[in-house]
């Protein structure tokens, strides 16, 4: 696999993440979204917005090969049906390589599904689908990929 870049984005209303050793503003760009991602607290707390006209999506400034990253994340709550919120790596060119973590929203009351996928060499078709074991809205969660020369893993 070739090395990837962190990115995160949201396709939604309102979606944070809380990064405890470094800090977002030294280690991460808000690539796009034209205000609606916003790096706060001196760093520590990065949020992504959603409205209407468009979302928003952050990435990092370094390419990565092999690591483990812990991501906090707390998704919006209410009604986010129809709306992403996907953490993920990737690299670059047709060819890419891309470990994702994404969150499909729901009407309010019902749970997100938690979807995974993995490409290599652009061919992804890995599909799975999960149903959370506790509710992503109501407080910040780790979210972590472990990825090595043998494994890939998701914990949650
Ligand atoms: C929304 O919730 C319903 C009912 O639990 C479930 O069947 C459906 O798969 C959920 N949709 C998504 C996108 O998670």
């Amino acid at each position: 696999m070739a090395r990837m870049a962190v990115l995160g984005l949201a396709i939604l209303l309102a979606a944070s993440c809380a990064l405890a050793a470094a800090s977002f503003d030294k280690e991460f760009d808000i690539t796009w979204g034209d205000g609606r991602g916003k790096i706060l607290n001196n760093g520590q707390l990065l949020t992504l917005g959603l409205d209407k006209v468009s979302g928003s999506g952050f990435q990092s400034k370094h390419e990565y090969l092999f690591g483990k990253i812990d991501m906090q994340l707390k998704l919006v709550p209410g009604n986010s049906a129809g709306t992403v919120t996907a953490y993920y790596l990737s690299s670059q060119g047709p060819t890419h390589d891309e470990i994702d973590f994404e969150f499909l929203g729901n009407v309010t009351g019902e749970p997100y599904t938690l979807h995974t996928n993995v490409f290599t060499q652009g061919q992804g078709q890995r599909e799975q689908q999960f149903r959370l074991w506790f509710d992503p809205t109501n407080d910040f969660h780790t979210y972590s990929i472990l990825w090595n020369p043998k494994h890939i893993m998701y914990v949650c």
